[in-house]
């Protein structure tokens, strides 16, 4: 692969990504200033994910608010693949999501696809994803959502429900649409292939325009989607796409549920926490520390600087600080790890307890079939 290219696909992403050319790859829009007044005016403030974006691109944001400015409300939909626990990574279209609900009032379905992560992984079983769907629920109710006015669906749970639409949807899609979309082989699983009208069906449990925040790796997807949809006579959705998180080793790859050296969970303990910044987080710094002094470090490559500004320091004024302060050279990075370690464990501590709590809560959240 060369040094400038990448890969972004919903089962694999690699390299160094470039969101400019993904932009254009992808043919999405990248988000305008106008785009980003009009929600903040809506809203009446804006969203650091917003404002350093995080959030970088969209489809159809503009017919949306125009929509939602006469009146008509639309509804959130995203979700996750459960393959494992989850990871902070996960959490950014999560927590957007829950900002954007309160913001404009409107209805969440959050989708755990336990068939997709079995189909598509060798190494688990329907029983392991299935349990891993549950336990990521927790992490999803535990950013404080309420069960009035958001459902999770778990799909073996759900198929009922989902099956009618999945239905409609797949006999639009032919094997060659989502073989130019996914790369299939004659060696894929059949689940694999039908697998995108289940992703599409909760865009259409409403008969409401649809908004799905997420990560850019879904994006193929609700590429399939938003062709067919006018020829099933509904709305396309329309999205709204968040940068992929870094995996700890750094530039280049993602965060990973499979991959526990690069990854932190929002079950690791605090120790395990300070053990994986400390020995993995890819630093901007110099190799020692007369030279950081003397240069400086590069914040726009270091791995910790970079999760503060994705996650853990919303405080544009104390970020910009640790930023002047790193480039300076004033901050060295074992100071710049103890910072984001104490974000980090922070923020996990209560959000280990709510999702505590929330074992007792998760049976108001489920889907109920009709
Ligand atoms: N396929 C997604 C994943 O692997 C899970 C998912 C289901 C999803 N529905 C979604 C993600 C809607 C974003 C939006 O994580």
């Amino acid at each position: 692969m060369p040094a400038d290219d990448f890969i972004v696909t919903p089962w694999h992403v690699e390299g160094d990504i470039d969101y400019d050319k993904l932009i254009k790859q992808f043919g999405t829009e990248k988000l305008s200033t106008q785009i980003l007044d009009r929600i903040k005016k809506i809203a009446g403030e804006d969203h650091f994910m917003l404002r350093r974006g995080i959030f970088f691109s969209h489809r159809d944001m503009k017919q949306l608010l125009d929509e939602y400015e006469k009146g008509n409300k639309f509804f959130l939909y995203t979700g996750r693949g459960p393959s494992g626990h989850t990871h902070i990574g996960h959490l950014i279209p999560w927590v957007f999501a829950k900002w954007l609900q309160d913001k404009f009032g409107v209805n969440m379905y959050f989708q755990l696809t336990d068939d997709e992560k079995f189909f598509a992984k060798q190494n688990l079983t329907l029983e392991e994803t299935n349990k891993f769907a549950h336990e990521n629920a927790l992490d999803f109710i535990a950013l404080g959502f309420k069960p009035e006015n958001t459902k999770i669906i778990i799909n073996t749970q759900n198929i009922q429900t989902l099956y009618p639409i999945a239905a409609k949807v797949a006999k639009k899609i032919n094997f060659s649409n989502t073989k130019a979309v996914f790369g299939f082989t004659n060696e894929t699983n059949i689940g694999m292939i039908f697998y995108t009208s289940l992703q599409s069906a909760p865009c259409f449990l409403e008969d409401k325009p649809v908004l799905i925040p997420l990560g850019v790796d879904q994006d193929p997807h609700f590429r399939l989607t938003r062709d067919i949809a006018p020829k099933i006579g509904k709305i396309k959705p329309a999205i709204i796409h968040n940068i992929m998180i870094p995996a700890l080793q750094g530039p280049g790859g993602k965060m990973s549920a499979s991959e526990d050296s690069g990854t932190i969970f929002t079950t690791d303990s605090p120790e395990v926490v300070k053990k994986k910044i400390n020995k993995y987080a890819f630093s901007g710094g110099q190799p020692d520390i007369e030279q950081h002094r003397k240069l400086g470090g590069d914040p726009d490559i270091d791995v910790s600087y970079q999760y503060l500004r994705i996650f853990f320091e919303p405080d544009d004024n104390k970020l910009k600080q640790i930023y002047d302060d790193y480039k300076s050279g004033k901050l060295l990075t074992g100071e710049l790890k103890a910072i984001l370690i104490e974000k980090i464990n922070e923020f996990l501590k209560g959000h280990q307890e709510r999702r505590e709590k929330a074992r007792g809560q998760l049976n108001k959240f489920l889907f109920e079939n009709v």
